[in-house]
C-alpha cells in the first residue's frame, strides 16, 4: 500500500506521520510506501521543525532527515490513500481532485473527522500531537 500524510506546511504533523507510520510499518513488516507532503509551498526543501524532530527523537524516531514538498496533483496517481489531518487540508487537496477516484483516496488522519491540532503557534501542543498521530497509524497498521 502506498501512503501519503498532508497538512499544511510539511514540517510540523505530515512528517510526524510519515516518520510513525514509517516506524510502525518497519516493527510489523508490512512492505507499504509512506510518504508525506504540505498543501503549501513556503516550507519546499525545508527539514521538519525542530519541535517535531525532538518530540519524534524523544520517542525514537528519526525525521531530521525528511524534506519538504508540496502536494501535487499527480500524487493521486502514485498513492492509494491520502491521509489530512484537518478540514482545511481536506479541502484543500479535494479541490485538485481530478475525478471521484481521486476524491476517494483523501480521508482524515484521525477516526470521525476530527483535526489534529496545527502545533505551529503552540510549543505544547507537538507532544499531544505526536500521541494522537501514533494511535491513528497503529490503527492504520493493524487493520489497515
Ligand atoms: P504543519 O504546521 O501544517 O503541521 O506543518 C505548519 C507549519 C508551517 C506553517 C503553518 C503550519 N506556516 O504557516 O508556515
Amino acid at each position: 500500500m502506498k501512503i501519503l500524510m498532508v497538512c499544511l506546511g510539511n514540517i510540523c504533523r505530515s512528517p510526524l506521520a510519515e516518520g510513525i507510520m514509517r516506524h510502525l510499518a518497519e516493527k510489523k513488516g508490512l512492505d507499504w510506501e509512506i510518504d508525506s507532503a504540505g498543501t503549501g509551498s513556503w516550507h519546499i526543501g525545508d527539514p521538519p521543525d525542530h519541535r517535531s524532530v525532538k518530540e519524534a527523537h524523544r520517542q525514537g524516531i528519526d525525521i531530521s532527515g525528511l524534506r519538504g514538498r508540496q502536494f501535487q496533483v499527480k500524487d493521486f496517481d502514485t498513492f492509494d490513500r491520502i491521509y489530512v489531518m484537518d478540514r482545511s487540508n481536506y479541502g484543500d487537496v479535494l479541490r485538485k481532485a481530478r475525478d471521484e477516484a481521486d476524491k476517494a483516496k483523501v480521508r482524515f488522519l484521525l477516526p470521525n473527522e476530527a483535526e489534529v491540532p496545527d502545533p505551529w503557534y503552540d510549543d505544547a501542543l507537538f507532544a499531544p500531537v505526536y500521541k494522537l498521530i501514533y494511535q491513528a497509524c497503529e490503527n492504520i497498521a493493524d487493520k489497515g
